[in-house]
């Protein structure tokens, strides 16, 4: 069975995955001489009893593990400026994420912060920052608890302004995890309603990274198996968990993020505001709005949701077989089909539209997408 065998592989960085890999840790820092690492957690991870095995499995191993979890829902830049303070004060020397997309971000922007100390925004990567991205960063581990952002295999970090909530993206290949402890039993216990979310957000990735137009058949064959895992998966892991469909989740939402290398596109776009304005989970967003975002994709690029809905399984292989589907595991998955059940109001549709329209990730939509668009977008899925 897929997950219950610890498996190695080396792409796009080390990744020990399966059942109890998270128990490796202390051995591998041991190995690597680290005995004073930074766990970054959050407030809710941290008071869980795999995290805590963890931790005291380290005292066991004379690792003195310091963990910093000060962290919001959506990460802020005096997150990471508070857990770079602690990484000084009690002298680390590597830096360990455990837990969802948000904690893993703010573990990896402590990661830049360490030996870049200009103001973190000056290594905006949409303002060219990357550049900047000149120095060492300390050794960092991921372990990831969710299935969703796959944040465990990124190169980047979301941080958002404290007070215009504007969100940032901090970016080098120096912020690739060195090894990813990708355990499925962490996430055995994941509520359904936070499988729902962050497993349609993996799955938002699969499905925009594969219609970017960009020629990367190794990223389109990545997307398009993740969209299978996902399909074989989702519906199990949030109704009736059991070892492989979580595995494979697990699995699916890292291939994401290797496929959303390409780029992303409109639901993104149509998600990020959400967050930002009205602090809805990344996740959720993606999920309410992907049946919308997907219908509008299907104009110009009907060959590629041919291989979708071949996929995904359809007898009906036409775009709207696809969206029918979405729709359909929404429903499973006790995902609403609107914006008004998850607090959005016609008020918010203009400041919302705005916000989308500037976000960076719809420019690699395979159709153009205008303010005007996201105005509709939002009027239809409301
Ligand atoms: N870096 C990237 O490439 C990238 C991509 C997409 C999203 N993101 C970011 O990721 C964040 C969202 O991440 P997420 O969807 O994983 O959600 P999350 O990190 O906010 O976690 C969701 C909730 O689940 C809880 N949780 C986590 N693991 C758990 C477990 N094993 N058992 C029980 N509860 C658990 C958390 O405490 C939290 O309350 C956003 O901040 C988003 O901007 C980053
Ligand atoms: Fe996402």
């Amino acid at each position: 069975m897929f997950g219950d065998k610890i498996l190695q592989y080396n792409f796009p960085t080390t990744v020990r995955f399966g059942a109890g890999s998270s128990g490796e840790l202390g051995d591998y820092l041991a190995k690597n001489r680290l005995s004073h690492p930074l766990i970054v957690t959050d407030p809710i991870v941290s008071q869980l009893p795999f995290f805590k095995k963890i931790i005291s499995e380290l005292g066991r191993k004379n690792i003195s593990a310091e963990v910093f979890s000060d962290i919001h829902k959506n990460p802020v830049k005096s997150d990471v400026y508070k857990g770079t303070e602690q990484y000084d004060a009690t002298h680390r020397d590597s830096i360990v994420g455990i837990g969802g997309g948000a904690a893993l971000d703010v573990a990896r922007a402590i990661v830049l912060r360490v030996n870049h100390r200009e103001d973190l925004f000056k290594y905006d990567d949409l303002i060219g920052g990357d550049i900047y991205v000149t120095n060492d960063t300390p050794h960092f581990v991921t372990i990831p608890t969710t299935a969703g952002t796959g944040s465990e295999v990124g190169r980047s970090a979301i941080i958002a302004d404290d007070e215009t909530h504007q969100k940032k993206i901090l970016f080098s290949p120096k912020l690739l995890a060195k090894i990813i402890f990708a355990d499925p039993l962490l996430t055995m216990e994941l509520p359904s309603f936070v499988t729902a979310a962050t497993g349609m957000d993996a799955l938002t990735h699969n499905m925009e990274a594969y219609l970017v137009n960009m020629v990367h058949p190794m990223c389109d064959g990545i997307a398009l198996e993740g969209i299978s895992l996902i399909h074989q998966s989702l519906e199990k892991a949030v109704n009736k968990p059991d070892l492989e469909s979580r595995s494979k989740m697990l699995i699916a939402s890292l291939m994401g993020a290797v496929a959303f290398q390409k780029g992303l596109g409109v639901v993104h776009s149509l998600a990020h505001p959400l967050s930002s304005l009205l602090d809805t989970h990344h996740g959720l967003a993606n999920a309410v709005n992907i049946p919308y975002g997907m219908e509008f994709n299907i104009e110009g690029s009907e060959h590629k949701f041919k291989r979708m809905a071949q996929v995904l399984e359809l007898k009906d292989q036409e775009g709207a077989a696809v969206v029918k589907y979405l729709f359909a595991l929404n429903d499973k998955i006790n995902i609403p089909h609107h914006l008004k059940d998850i607090g959005v109001k016609e008020e918010h549709i203009e400041t919302l539209a705005s916000l989308a329209i500037e976000d960076f990730a719809h420019p690699n939509n395979p159709r153009p997408v205008s303010r005007e668009h996201f105005r509709e977008l939002y009027l239809k899925a409301l």
